[in-house]
């Protein structure tokens, strides 16, 4: 496995291996079985696989958490090795965004709802640090989780509008055994935050039971979620959404397919989590 902070060696082995079809799976480290479920996916599909692990500034507001977000950069390579991944990339600050950087991507009205009105800035980020990565890897396909549902649409929506020679595939959320779905940010709950964080699945699921039992209405079924979000002491909602799954808009009344998603707080901690319901 070649582990390089160089984009030169990057394009090297990208390179060296020409007509490989090459997967690669983005990520900021502090890897879980969610990122390996991706991994897999991704070894699976392709001759070559390329991961990266960059905690990338721009899609952190300053208040964010950008210093404490967790890192293991050894435990991440060994685990990434153990999948069979042949080249990891590994970037500095300096490398991707030098002195004098000024050019950034911007995906419009999708990165305003959800994610976006909480965190404006956040989606110009992650577009800027995924577009260099599919510059400098070059990979046939690129793999995202649906954890991310917002992101997983946003970069669909940039790789076509910018025509980048890449297929984006979305994986299914991996879960803890209670519902809580897996993320880095996770290790920073208390135990007894962790203990109340199950209440994202059970609010998700509560709405797509009441959905299912005749509830249609987009109003009611917010609110739902935020009642069940409140039941726990130690969780403050952010928000809780009933949208349409291609263009993130909220719901009046659910007919067809709908993007249950919410956003909680335990402390300073903020965890996300949706649930896809088609029909
Ligand atoms: P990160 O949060 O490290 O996640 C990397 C990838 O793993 C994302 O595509 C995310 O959706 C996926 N993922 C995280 N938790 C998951 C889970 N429980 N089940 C399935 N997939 C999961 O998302 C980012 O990093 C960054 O924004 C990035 C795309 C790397 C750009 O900086």
């Amino acid at each position: 496995m070649i582990v390089t902070a160089e984009i030169s060696e990057v394009r090297l082995t990208r390179w060296a291996a020409p007509a490989a079809t090459w997967g690669l799976v983005p990520t900021m480290g502090y890897l879980h079985e969610g990122h390996l479920s991706l991994v897999r996916r991704a070894r699976a599909e392709n001759d070559r696989l390329a991961a990266s692990i960059y905690v990338n500034p721009t899609q952190f507001a300053p208040h964010e958490d950008l210093a404490t977000y967790p890192r293991d950069l050894a435990r991440d390579l060994a685990l990434l090795e153990a999948e069979g991944v042949d080249l990891v990339f590994t970037p500095g600050d300096e490398v991707m965004y030098p002195a004098g950087f000024q050019t950034y991507v911007q995906v419009e009205q999708l990165t305003r709802p959800l994610e976006g009105a909480s965190r404006p800035t956040h989606f110009r980020g992650v577009t800027t640090v995924v577009a260099k990565l599919f510059n400098v890897i070059q990979p046939t396909r690129a793999y995202f989780g649906q954890k991310d549902a917002q992101q997983s649409v946003v970069i669909r929506r940039m790789a076509a509008d910018l025509n980048f020679n890449v297929e984006v595939i979305v994986c299914p959320i991996v879960r803890e055994a209670d519902g809580l779905a897996m993320s880095s940010r996770n290790a920073r709950l208390t135990p007894e935050q962790r203990q109340q964080a199950s209440v994202l699945h059970e609010a998700l699921y509560t709405a797509m039971t009441a959905l299912l039992d005749g509830e249609q209405d987009g109003d009611a079924l917010r609110a739902i979620m935020g009642q069940t979000v409140q039941t726990r002491s130690l969780a403050r909602l952010d928000y809780a959404s009933a949208a349409d799954p291609l263009t993130l808009q909220e719901l009046s009344q659910v007919r067809g397919d709908v993007l249950f998603s919410l956003a909680v707080f335990f402390g300073n901690v903020r965890l996300i989590d949706n649930l896809l319901v088609t029909r």
